[in-house]
């Protein structure tokens, strides 16, 4: 329970990664604000399971990439919080778009990624800043798309400006103690990654990773509860890949 008496938000915390390091912060002892877009059951669920696991979660609602949502996100925490600060923001809410190649991606589409995952975490994170003490901690959920390439182009530019985002932003709040580093997942079974059911494609993942198998949400939470933990205090503009090691060579098996 080493994070006992500690708030945390984590956009995105209704499934997938979100949902995973919301329940493992929860466990560690945070309050935890689960923000969600639109799926409101998923949400629920999400809060259910750690209240029932005996830890404290309340659900914001915020769609990203409509008018007013980041204020519509800091207001709802601000009343979950109930007079508390936020020790730690996880930016995590994303959307990937598989028509987004350079052949077929639009002005319109490419708006819409970048409002969603590197407009939205930017400004949410100016909203917060006020409420994050001293001491605290900024994770963002970057991708390993950042180095390997994939044809969806705009959603790799956006993880791209998010661990810039993350250096930046580690500069200029070291001297308030606050500590922002990214976590970079591989390629983890989530709603996102739906293609990962087919046994076949699952395979072909598990022969370019050295631990050999696909990644699950857990695997990527625990490295954000590590760093948002007191363990993590002398580290910061960092990007971890967190892939099982993700094309480190051809792979014999
Ligand atoms: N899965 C992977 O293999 C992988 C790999 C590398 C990086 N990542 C990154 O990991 C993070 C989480 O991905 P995931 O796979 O867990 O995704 P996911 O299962 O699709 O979950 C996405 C989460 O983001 C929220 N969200 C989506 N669009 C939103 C919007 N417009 N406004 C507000 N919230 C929105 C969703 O809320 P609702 O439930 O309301 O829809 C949901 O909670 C993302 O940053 C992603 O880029 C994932």
């Amino acid at each position: 329970m080493s994070l006992q008496g500690k708030t945390a938000l984590v956009t995105g915390g209704s499934r997938g990664i979100g949902r995973a390091a919301a329940e493992r912060l929860a466990a560690d002892g945070a309050r935890v604000a689960v923000h969600y877009g639109t799926n409101e059951a998923a949400a629920k669920e999400t809060v259910e399971a750690i209240t029932a696991a005996g830890g404290a979660a309340f659900a914001v609602p915020a769609e990203f990439g409509t008018p007013g949502a980041v204020d519509a996100l800091h207001d709802g925490l601000v009343a979950g919080l109930d007079g508390a600060g936020l020790d730690i923001l996880v930016n995590n809410a994303a959307i990937v778009d598989y028509d987004d190649n350079i052949h077929d991606v639009t002005p319109e589409a490419f708006d819409r990624l970048i409002e969603i995952n590197v407009k939205a975490p930017l400004f949410l994170t100016q909203r917060v800043l006020p409420l994050i003490p001293d001491g605290g901690r900024i994770v963002n959920v970057s991708s390993g798309v950042t180095w390997f390439a994939q044809p969806e182009i705009t959603y790799g530019i956006t993880k791209g400006a998010l661990n810039v985002f993350s250096r930046s932003l580690a500069r200029t709040l070291g001297p308030r103690g606050i500590t922002v580093n990214a976590v970079s997942p591989g390629i983890t079974e989530t709603d996102m990654n739906g293609w990962l059911q087919d046994p076949t494609s699952a395979g072909r993942v598990a022969a370019m990773v050295a631990l050999g198998r696909h990644g699950q949400a857990p695997d990527i939470a625990d490295v954000i509860a590590f760093f948002a933990s007191a363990d993590a205090r002398w580290v910061t503009g960092e990007v971890l890949e967190v892939n099982g090691g993700l094309w480190l060579g051809p792979n014999e098996r």
